[in-house]
């Protein structure tokens, strides 16, 4: 990726929406960490795609939002507010991307880390983007890429942190809430979630069964509580 690929409207917009947001200072340091994200192991994950431009074979296309990788920095502030045993747990993306919040997740040495994306443009650059991850790390976390709707995803029994960065609206977030309880009740477990960039989708946050845990600008963190 050259300085000319990250050069364009999106981004522009992109920096005075977090300007406004947060102020010049928080933006140069979202801009500096996602830049030397990509740097790093030299991928492509700034660069926003919004969902009219992609092939997507799901009726909750209308639900999604459109492809934004989570901020590095937000990412690490956000791991930094609770503990979880990352060796001993897998982390599943919902509305995975291009991958940046598995390779973050991997970087922290989660046992295992699973992306699910419905685009397929956007699971293709995954891989690619993963067999690049996979070589500059050496991680030895084991990934699983799933190309399929995220509120049709069976939620396996090992799945215990579960991380949603505004992937879709609250309607959709609705029945994967049915789907985590139904995980749970099979297997129960101690199961997080962590909720970035909201935007008035309080889905987990009205939910009975979700305990709030930590709250920030960036968004919440909930524990799911034990079943009646
Ligand atoms: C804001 S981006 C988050 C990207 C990624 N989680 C990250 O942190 O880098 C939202 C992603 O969710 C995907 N998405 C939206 N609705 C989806 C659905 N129903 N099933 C699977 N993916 C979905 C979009 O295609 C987009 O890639």
């Amino acid at each position: 990726m050259s300085v000319l690929d990250i050069v364009n409207l999106e981004n522009f917009r992109k920096v005075f929406r977090n300007i406004r947001k947060v102020g010049l200072l928080t933006t140069i340091r979202y801009i500096v960490s996602d830049l030397l994200f990509d740097m790093k192991y030299r991928i492509d994950t700034i660069n926003t795609e919004q969902l009219e431009n992609l092939d997507i074979d799901s009726p909750n296309k209308q639900y999604g939002v459109y492809y934004e990788g989570t901020n590095a920095y937000i990412f690490k502030k956000t791991f930094s507010s609770f503990k979880v045993d990352a060796a001993n747990s897998c982390f599943v993306d919902f509305g995975s991307g291009k991958g940046k919040a598995m390779f973050m997740a991997a970087e922290r040495g989660f046992r295992k880390v699973i992306g699910v994306e419905f685009s397929r443009e956007l699971v293709e650059t995954c891989r690619r983007n993963l067999e690049i991850f996979k070589q500059k790390s050496k991680s030895k976390t084991e990934f699983e890429i799933i190309h399929g709707d995220a509120s049709q995803y069976e939620i396996p029994a090992e799945a215990n942190l579960l991380f949603f960065s505004n992937p879709f609206n609250e309607t959709l977030t609705t029945k994967v809430i049915e789907n985590i309880l139904r995980s749970h009740n099979k297997a129960p477990r101690e199961i997080w979630v962590i909720h970035l960039y909201p935007q008035g989708n309080m889905a987990f946050a009205r939910h009975p069964r979700f305990q709030l845990e930590h709250e920030s600008r960036d968004g919440f963190i909930f524990r799911l509580k034990p079943g009646a």
